[in-house]
């Protein structure tokens, strides 16, 4: 794994950043696996940016995002959907056709899952996957568990997760449930980026980057992959020894 280390969220927004813009660059029909929530938004910020400034295009990028809640209507203000939107879609010239997020109200959940699987097995894997952790090591949302996810399904939130994200739910209940990528899907992504920022990841970034890899802390399959850029703020590494 190679760590980087920053001090704002700003700066790592712009490294991570210029990781994507330099393959679409390169790859103009580049294939992108995209999250949501705090992390990925100084990123997509840059990239922006980047296109407003006339220095990149997303005309020929495909886009496949990593997971999306059950049991919420698809326009929600809450849902992956809006979210991606409102962060990065709509503010580029990327071709919504080109843009996949798995659809948490399908009638036939599981047929919906492998199609989702099958989409990400014809393309090879994305050629590029951003992820942020959860507190308790997730990624997508692969809570911990006995075992890590081949592909595509539905999970039950855990109580920190339901937790952390229920701030955005102002006015009710957040969803129990959601469609996330399997690990299994993640780790075909030709390379990785994830970003940790804040004193409350640094436990799930030690467990990933220092800890055994065990389904106890999803993320930690990272360390098996041949290509993960870890960037981190001071807090998020905090508990980082060096040590492995
Ligand atoms: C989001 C996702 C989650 C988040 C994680 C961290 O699509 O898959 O794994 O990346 O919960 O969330 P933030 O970045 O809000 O701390």
């Amino acid at each position: 794994m190679d760590i980087r280390i920053y001090d704002t969220p700003a700066e790592i927004g712009e490294a991570a950043g210029k990781i994507f813009a330099d393959l679409i660059r390169s790859k103009p029909d580049a294939k992108l696996g995209l999250a949501t929530g705090a992390s990925p938004v100084p990123t997509y910020q840059y990239l922006i940016g980047e296109y407003e400034r006339g220095n990149l295009s997303f005309r020929g990028v495909s886009a496949y995002n990593l997971d999306e809640y059950c049991d919420l209507p698809k326009n929600d203000r809450n849902s992956y959907y809006t979210f991606m939107r409102e962060n990065l879609f709509d503010h580029v010239d990327i071709d919504p056709a080109n843009t996949h997020i798995p659809d948490g109200n399908a009638a036939d959940i599981e047929k919906e899952c492998r199609e989702y699987d099958r989409l990400i097995e014809e393309i090879g894997g994305v050629d590029l996957q951003i992820l942020g952790i959860g507190t308790d090591g997730h990624i997508g949302f692969n809570e911990p568990g006995d075992s890590f996810a081949p592909g595509t399904f539905k999970i039950k939130l855990h109580d920190s997760t339901i937790e952390s994200n229920s701030i955005y739910f102002k006015n009710g209940d957040m969803p129990r449930y959601a469609l996330t990528m399997g690990i299994g899907t993640i780790m075909s992504a030709k390379k990785i980026v994830i970003i940790a920022t804040g004193a409350s990841k640094a436990e799930a970034v030690k467990a990933m980057i220092e800890g055994e890899v065990s389904p106890a802390c999803p993320a930690s399959i990272l360390q098996t992959h041949p290509d993960v850029t870890v960037f981190l703020d001071r807090a998020a590494a905090g508990l980082l020894t060096g040590e492995k």
